[in-house]
């Protein structure tokens, strides 16, 4: 009997987590049953939501219990399967988990779209992060040409998406990420018009001229008060994440509604999966501009499963340049 090599969550971290919050176990290959299918994972995804996930708090999803796999998309080859719409072989993306197999309900999977490359594609670009920038922006930011765009966590999986469409939308982007090799990305590769490195440049100054018609928020805290200092009549505020705060038992209010009297402006929270009904849009057209080579992306590729833990640490402490993924073998 083959075995499964898994990924649990061993405790609830309190503040930051910690490696020994997770445990790593092995336990047999599972069947799949009526209607399911037994994939084979091949990267898994490490992304900031999984620590709420982690967490108790009340949130839009449920928590993953203790002792569970950790939850995650990733991108798998069918090795078995009970559903006619699959056959050994198909390369599939699904909420499969940090784990070697998955059984999961056919109808939970989806194809990746034909011609795809590298397949991890389907887990950001062409997927979740990728997906994420592209309503958020249009839909709840909704820039116009010749808008100032300012982008926070900007050479992230969903920032480094979303600066490149909103280029494309005729906008001149901001984008504010840690360190100076991430600034160098996001000039060099994500034509980002200003740049700033919040580790190392004086935030205040660098934005001092700026006025911001749409500010797309990753991270709130410290980075977004200084963003809103900035706004222009009009402004539209997308809440698309608050990774600054995740850690934090009582994150702090960031934000005086009082601004957005002063600046007449609109602040909006979003969540991706509120689009599904549209994803085959959004999967469409980023297929399409990542064909056309209008959307460049990098991937942080961790190797070994045993190393998702840390790989996810990383994330909250800034360390992954482009969308942080694990190869699983
Ligand atoms: N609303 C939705 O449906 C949805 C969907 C997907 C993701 N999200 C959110 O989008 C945001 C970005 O996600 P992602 O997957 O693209 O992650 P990511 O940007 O690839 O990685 C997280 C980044 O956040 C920044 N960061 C971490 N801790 C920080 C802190 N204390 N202060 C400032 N920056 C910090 C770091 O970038 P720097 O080193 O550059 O600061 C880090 O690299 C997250 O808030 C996530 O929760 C929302």
């Amino acid at each position: 009997m083959a075995t499964n090599r898994r990924v649990t969550l061993a405790a609830r971290p309190e503040g930051f987590p910690q490696e020994s919050d997770f445990a790593l176990d092995e336990v047999d290959v599972p069947g799949p049953g009526s209607g399911e299918v037994l994939v084979r994972v091949r990267y898994v995804s490490v992304d900031p939501y999984q620590r709420g996930r982690m967490s108790e708090a009340r949130s839009y999803a449920r928590p993953v219990e203790i002792g569970d796999v950790m939850t995650s998309q990733s991108v798998g080859e069918v090795v078995e399967s009970n559903d006619g719409r699959f056959s050994p072989g198909d390369v599939v993306v699904g909420q499969l988990g940090w784990q070697e197999y998955a059984v999961a309900r056919g109808g939970s999977l989806r194809r990746l779209p034909p011609g795809l490359e590298p397949p991890t594609l389907a887990l950001h670009v062409v997927g979740a992060t990728g997906l994420t920038a592209y309503f958020g922006l249009f839909d709840v930011g909704k820039p116009r040409s010749g808008d100032t765009v300012v982008v926070s966590a900007a050479a992230g999986a969903v920032g480094q998406i979303v600066g490149q469409l909103a280029k494309l939308a005729g906008c001149r982007t901001v984008g504010i990420a840690g360190g100076p090799e991430k600034k160098r990305d996001l000039s060099e590769a994500y034509r980002y018009d200003v740049a700033i490195d919040h580790k190392n440049d004086d935030l205040h100054a660098a934005l001092r001229d700026e006025r911001v018609d749409v500010y797309f928020d990753n991270v709130g805290g410290a980075i977004s008060q200084a963003v809103h200092r900035r706004l222009k009549i009009g402004a539209r505020i997308v809440i698309c994440g608050q990774v600054s705060q995740y850690n934090e038992p009582r994150p702090e209010p960031t934000f005086h509604p009082g601004l957005l009297i002063v600046y007449r402006a609109r602040m909006e929270g979003f969540l991706v999966n509120d689009y599904a009904h549209r994803f085959e849009e959004g999967v469409t057209r980023l297929a399409g501009w990542v064909a056309s080579g209008d959307l460049r992306w990098q991937e942080d590729v961790t190797e070994g499963l045993e190393n998702a833990p840390r790989a996810f640490i990383g994330l909250l402490n800034g360390a992954n340049r482009g969308k942080a993924l694990v190869r699983v073998s």
